[in-house]
């Protein structure tokens, strides 16, 4: 059987039905408010993405994690949290079959738009639509923080890797966001209160512990740093900001206060985030 074969047909199926008729719609074909919400949710991550893709050195690491993943010309490599799809169509051109899936309804939409040609499907890291061993490439970028059991992603991965596949995550750790600011204090509890909200803000430093335990091999960690001097990350700084507002630990004065210095450093060019990006990658047992 080919690992195309592999992709289990009866969960293909409703995908494309789900994005092309959204769940967003309610009987009378008007969308609720929590979909509306979700949907702008999306389109805000989305933005943040995009120009966080923009970087340089961030079209370098994605260069970096396919040279990681070893391709094989003609086989299976799943992109594991697509978002909108770009390292699907980036590996198309590398010779093999990318397959991106996402949770994300809205997410898969925009794929889909973006990459016509690419085959994109609706499900989560912990439930692949995959037999067993059927897989060559898992690459996941960004995603094991949103994740309550990383853990759990991290089983699923090694169950679907063939013996020899090979896994590449890549990922920010939120703790380590560098700001430069006003407030230094303020800043770090922003940056640890956002962190917090998340379901595994520490994922990234804990890749090769997880690789390790759900049994991969040959084990390897790397740090690239992301450095953003201009406007382009205001957004992001905009969602950490609110979130820790919405979350209760800032007063919304606090939050406007810090978001005005960084607006103040964007327009005068003294504007600076680091991120440190891990990525770790690893092999399943021949
Ligand atoms: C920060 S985005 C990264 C998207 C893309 N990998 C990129 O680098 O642009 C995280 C993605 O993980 C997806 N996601 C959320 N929960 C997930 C889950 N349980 N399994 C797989 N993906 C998930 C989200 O829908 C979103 O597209």
């Amino acid at each position: 059987m080919s690992e195309t074969e592999s992709v289990n047909q009866s969960v293909n199926q409703p995908v494309n039905q789900s994005v092309n008729q959204p769940e967003n719609q309610s009987e009378n074909g008007s969308e609720n408010q929590e979909a509306v919400a979700a949907r702008r949710d999306t389109e805000a991550l989305l933005s943040v993405l995009d120009a966080a893709d923009r970087v340089p050195s961030a079209a370098r690491l994605r260069v970096r994690s396919y040279e990681l993943l070893a391709l094989v010309p003609g086989s299976t490599v799943v992109d594991v949290g697509c978002g909108a799809g770009r390292a699907v169509a980036e590996l198309a051109d590398r010779g093999v079959h990318p397959v991106g899936v996402d949770p994300d309804p809205g997410m898969l939409a925009a794929a889909r738009d973006r990459w016509s040609t690419g085959e994109f499907h609706r499900a989560t890291a912990e439930d692949l639509p995959f037999r067993d061993r059927s897989v060559r490439g898992y690459r996941a970028d960004k995603v094991f923080h949103v994740l309550d059991e990383p853990e759990r992603a991290a089983a699923e991965a090694r169950r679907i890797l063939s013996p020899g596949g090979r896994i590449v995550l890549t990922g920010q750790d939120w703790d380590a966001f560098m700001i430069d600011a006003a407030d230094a204090a303020l800043t770090r509890t922003i940056v640890h209160a956002r962190a917090d909200l998340l379901g595994a803000p520490r994922a990234a430093r804990r890749y090769r512990t997880l690789l390790l335990d759900a049994g991969f091999v040959d084990v390897t960690v790397e740090v690239h740093t992301h450095v953003f001097t201009d406007a382009s990350m205001l957004p992001l700084l905009v969602r950490i900001a609110e979130a820790a507002c919405a979350g209760g630990t800032v007063r919304r004065e606090e939050a406007d206060e810090w978001l005005a210095d960084q607006r103040r450093r964007a327009e005068s060019d003294r504007f600076l985030l680091a991120v440190p990006i891990f990525v770790a990658a690893a092999s399943a047992p021949a």
